[in-house]
């Protein structure tokens, strides 16, 4: 089919700032005239030269608004020289899928429409997001340059009558400008189940999941939240591992993900933890909308911290061939992630990174060869297998690790507490606060703990009380690159190394999100209720952020 692409006059858009994960809004500002087309434009300008004749992966979560914006993706992509795109069936591949299919590829990069874990329908969120040739999010560099283009753009070019069947499986081709330009929809799952099939040892999964092993299935609900990991789950745990039929849930990606939250945590994903609660499971996880956010639960719905998942992942790699082939380099954890993989990291003898949120972070470490195993608080864990983390790679971790010690989830954690001692943690979330008093506490808090004064200065709560070691606004400097990043938020360290952090939300759409994050270490009293120990030192961060004052909340959204 022969085509012509036109220039089209527009201009700027305000607010085209990719975030801590692309860029993220509500359906109705990207359907606003141009608004999309701009920000595309923009991401392959960013690029400059090295768009034409590359090859670009698109897919994402299958929430609104994806198909239509696969579309004009690629209506744009062919108008600007790219040579060829993969496209996932009907615009659906999950986020580590498109890290894992650049990287196999060896595509220049991706284009990911992912508004993640936050609620997808018209009247909810939309996001777009470039990935690089190693997988993985956009460098800050690159995104920065996004945002100057958007501010500036006069004009975009597109093929208007560009049209592609993505429900169908096949290689479609045009000639584009006198140049030949390809579609290739693919399956949404293959390349992803293939991989994981490389790193676990999927036939000792499968008699420990279907049962021929212990002689009784194993008892998992796995909860995808009407998001992309559907597919991915369906195939892997029913059609490889042999789980029984109900094992899966909520398996068919919807694009409002039927009116769930897709974040997999305690609040959001009630559904799973009152089944399991009240149920006979071994273990239960969820996903958040476009895959890469896991919540792992055991029996009677005991809560694996993911800051504990990723210590006690860290503590048993050797379970999964993938390490014993590739080694074990360093580990490394976000900021406001709980310590406890840096004591795993200790005993190993690896080294541990501690960077800003966000997993753009980690991409640098893992290329250098000094990274193998990493996670945030936000629920997210992964290996330099992709450069994206990965929710459904998790829960074939933690079934790795129950199939090799023979435990329950429970007693998996408490024997490493037992080792390590346990960091009791918490995150208590503020969302849709106003903006402006947000930034007014974070300033004023800012000034508060970096007073020299404010050092060696006691807090006291409840009984306890804690003396300021450190404290700062949090500063990173990448080791490979030598890149800053400045100001990825506030951090008070106590004597005993008990940590409160502040930071504001880089992934919301409106308003501004508070999170509030709380560490306390315990060498020996490991089995208490996390919440009660907690309490003291919630009361303090209280206290200095004077956040009641600011937010007039008295209550968190959400308690993780
Ligand atoms: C996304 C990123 C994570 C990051 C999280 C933080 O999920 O992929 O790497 O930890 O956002 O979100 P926040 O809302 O706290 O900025
Ligand atoms: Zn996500």
């Amino acid at each position: 089919m022969t085509l012509k692409s036109a220039t089209v006059q527009t201009t700027p858009y305000e607010g085209q700032k990719p975030g801590t994960s692309g860029l993220r809004k509500k359906v109705k500002v990207f359907t606003q005239k141009n608004y999309t087309e701009n920000f595309v434009q923009c991401i392959l300008d960013a690029n400059g030269s090295a768009i034409s004749g590359s090859l670009l992966v698109v897919g994402g979560d299958g929430r609104y608004y994806c198909k239509e914006a696969v579309e004009i993706i690629a209506r744009i992509c062919a108008a600007n020289g790219v040579a060829k795109l993969l496209v996932g069936q009907n615009g659906i591949l999950s986020t580590p899928a498109v890290s894992s299919l650049i990287r196999h590829n060896k595509a220049y990069g991706g284009i990911i429409l992912t508004a993640s874990h936050n609620p997808g329908g018209p009247d909810n969120d939309f996001g777009i997001k470039f990935n690089c040739s190693n997988g993985g999010p956009a460098p800050d560099g690159v995104t920065d340059k996004i945002f100057q283009l958007s501010t500036a753009i006069k004009e975009y070019k597109i093929v208007e009558d560009l049209k592609i069947d993505i429900s169908k499986i096949g290689t479609n081709c045009y000639e584009v400008d006198g140049k030949p330009f390809v579609v290739e929809v693919i399956d949404s799952v293959e390349n992803y189940v293939n991989h994981m099939k490389e790193i676990f040892d999927f036939g000792k999964l499968h008699d420990f999941v279907s049962g021929k092993k212990t002689g009784t299935p194993l008892k998992a609900r796995i909860d995808s939240m009407n998001g992309v990991t559907g597919s991915y789950v369906r195939e892997i745990f029913l059609n490889c591992l042999g789980a029984t039929p109900d094992s899966v849930v909520h398996t068919t990606p919807l694009e409002d993900f039927g009116g769930l939250h897709p974040d997999p945590n305690l609040t959001y994903a009630k559904d799973l933890v009152d089944t399991v609660a009240k149920g006979d499971y071994d273990i239960g996880a969820a996903f958040d909308g476009d895959g890469d956010r896991n919540m792992i639960i055991g029996r009677n719905a005991f809560f694996v911290t993911p800051s504990d998942s990723l210590a006690v992942i860290a503590h048993y790699l050797e379970c999964i061939p993938y390490f014993r082939k590739n080694g074990i380099q360093g580990f490394a954890r976000s900021m406001p992630t709980a310590s406890a993989v840096d004591l795993v990291g200790q005993k190993l003898g690896k080294e541990v990174f501690e960077v800003p949120t966000g997993w753009k972070y980690f991409g640098n470490l893992m290329d250098a060869g000094r990274l193998c195993l990493c996670g945030e608080e936000s629920f997210g864990t992964g290996s330099n297998h992709i450069r994206e983390k990965d929710g459904v790679w998790a829960v074939l971790a933690w079934l790795s690790i129950m199939e090799h010690t023979g435990k329950s989830i429970e007693d998996i954690l408490k024997n490493h507490w037992s080792i390590y001692g346990r960091n009791y943690f918490t995150r208590y979330d503020y969302e849709e606060c106003e903006l402006e008093p947000c930034n007014q506490m974070i300033s004023t808090m800012e000034k508060t703990i970096t007073d020299p004064a404010f050092k060696g200065r006691e807090f006291s709560s409840l009984g306890k009380t804690y003396k300021v070691k450190v404290a700062d606004n949090f500063g990173y400097t990448d080791p490979v690159d030598k890149s800053v990043a400045s100001k990825q938020g506030l951090r008070v360290v106590f004597e005993d190394g008990s940590r409160i952090v502040m930071r504001l939300s880089g992934t919301g759409s409106s308003g501004a999100t508070v999170r509030m994050y709380i560490d306390s270490y315990e060498k020996d009293n490991v089995l208490g209720k996390a919440s009660e120990m907690l309490k003291p030192l919630i009361n303090i961060a209280l206290e200095i952020s004077d956040l009641q004052k600011f937010t007039g909340r008295t209550a968190p959204t959400v308690i993780t």
